[in-house]
């Protein structure tokens, strides 16, 4: 086990998936339905937050509509309109001052000048609060918004994952931190021996640079990677600052993180500046029947229908009409969506015996979500903290707002009690709340003195 740090800080991301991460949370009756594009309603959230002092908030996405069946798309909210993140988390940092943005991106579906240049602009909107959540999508139906019958292969996807990475930081750092002396006496408006073209020639991409935008406050955006599978992990390994994963119980966890840290050491990185946050979904009461009668009445509001689509979908896209729903999982083809989710509901259903109709139940309701006190998620919370599991949680709201305000007013207090987590900021960067050092411009190396 690595051994625990003294000033080792708890950190805290708020998953953002307005109504609530339960297919059916636009139906709950304290819900926003239209929550995905209600700004007013968007920034209450995020206020809400920050005042809990997470250290950030993210927005999931896709660049496309998953289900193909009507009598289920129909029925869902959270796939089929929200705004584009870059977009809304430009508008919620003027309504925010401290708290972490982070937005996903593709690198299957983007071009790395485009991407370097938004999250750039974000970076300084923010005053160096942005983040990048690197992924690289995951189904057909995004595949076929951008003239593909369908989704890149999984292995060439993260081949082109990891070159766009080089081009967007290299872009990044297209101006020393001091390049720009707006020099009104001279008419120098910035020294051209700070600014370094690119010239990047590789497999996916030629990019001359240079990006059009100053270094960004940060240096470098916050760089966030959530594949699981064996090549998603050596990419976070090799790049990311945060990785957000998931986990059956706190052993997988230990193992993973384990394994994080360590192949980040392995890529010549200090592991303490890799934060691994497993996901927790919570709901909240103040006795443990208040929280079960909360989570039954969520619960009720779902369709089958869409939890067998849902089902089916995470397993890969894979069709399970064919099938009888009392009968076990069929075996599958490997997924060339995400292996490691497909991995870990193929582990559910054998490890557990369950039929399809049990699995898709199971699923929809997140069987990890903790149903409990405050103190029990804020045990639960420390344990895995203390037991080098997890870095701290991405935490997953099921409903909207009711889930997030159960956290931030009871189990945050918890935590803070138990002197797990801070009761102010203590950095104005997301990196410097993430403990985090500024990363050097990659022309530093080569100057004299640098
Ligand atoms: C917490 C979490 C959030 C994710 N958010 C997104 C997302 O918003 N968009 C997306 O395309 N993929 C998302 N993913 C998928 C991963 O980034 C990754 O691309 C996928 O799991 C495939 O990688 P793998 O096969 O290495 O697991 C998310 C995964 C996790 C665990």
């Amino acid at each position: 086990m690595i051994a625990a740090r003294r000033s080792r800080q708890l950190h805290l991301n708020a998953f953002l998936k307005p109504p609530g991460e339960f297919l059916a949370a636009w139906r709950h009756p304290n819900a926003v339905p239209d929550a995905g594009v209600n700004i007013r309603h968007l920034i209450e959230l995020a206020r809400t937050a920050e005042r809990a002092h997470f250290d950030a908030l993210f927005f999931a996405d896709l660049v496309g509509v998953p289900f193909a069946d009507q009598e289920v798309l129909r029925r869902v909210s959270v796939v089929n309109d929200s705004f584009e993140p870059t977009t809304l988390l430009a508008a919620l940092s003027t309504a925010t001052t401290r708290i972490g943005l982070i937005a996903t991106a593709s690198t299957t579906y983007n071009e790395p000048y485009h991407l370097a240049r938004t999250f750039a602009s974000l970076d300084h909107l923010s005053r160096g609060r942005a983040g990048w959540n690197l992924v690289t999508s995951l189904n057909d139906a995004e595949a076929r918004n951008f003239g593909l019958a369908e989704h890149v292969e999984h292995e060439e996807r993260y081949r082109r994952a990891a070159e766009f990475h080089e081009v967007v930081t290299g872009l990044w750092d297209s101006f020393d931190d001091d390049a720009f002396r707006y020099d009104q006496t001279s008419g120098i408006y910035f020294d051209d021996d700070k600014l370094h073209r690119l010239d990047h020639r590789g497999r996916y991409f030629s990019v001359t640079g240079p990006l059009n935008i100053p270094r960004s406050p940060q240096g470098r955006p916050v760089v966030v990677q959530a594949g699981s599978s064996e090549t998603g992990r050596s990419l976070a390994a090799a790049v990311a600052d945060v990785v957000f994963t998931q986990h059956p119980d706190a052993a997988a966890a230990r193992a993973f993180y384990v394994d994080i840290k360590a192949r980040a050491a392995a890529a010549g990185r200090d592991p303490d500046h890799v934060v691994v946050l497993p996901a927790l979904s919570t709901i909240v009461g103040r006795t443990l029947t208040e929280a079960e009668d909360k989570a039954d009445r969520l619960y009720a509001l779902l369709d089958p229908r869409v939890a067998l689509a849902d089902l089916a979908y995470w397993l890969g896209g894979v069709d399970l009409s064919a099938y009888p729903l009392d009968g076990p999982l069929p075996q599958l083809p490997l997924s060339n969506q995400s292996r490691s989710a497909q991995r870990l509901i193929v582990e559910r259903a054998r490890a557990r015996n369950l039929t399809i109709r049990e699995l898709a139940r199971g699923l929809a309701r997140d069987d990890r979500t903790i149903v409990s006190t405050p103190e029990g998620v804020a045990d639960h919370i420390q344990e895995w903290f203390e037991t080098q599991a997890a870095d701290g949680f991405n935490v997953i709201f099921p409903y909207l707002p009711e889930t997030l305000d159960d956290f931030a007013n009871l189990v945050i207090p918890h935590l803070q009690r138990r002197g797990l987590f801070r009761t102010s900021y203590q950095g104005r960067t997301l990196r410097e709340n993430l403990g985090l050092p500024r990363p050097a411009s990659r022309y530093a190396r080569g100057r004299a003195g640098a």
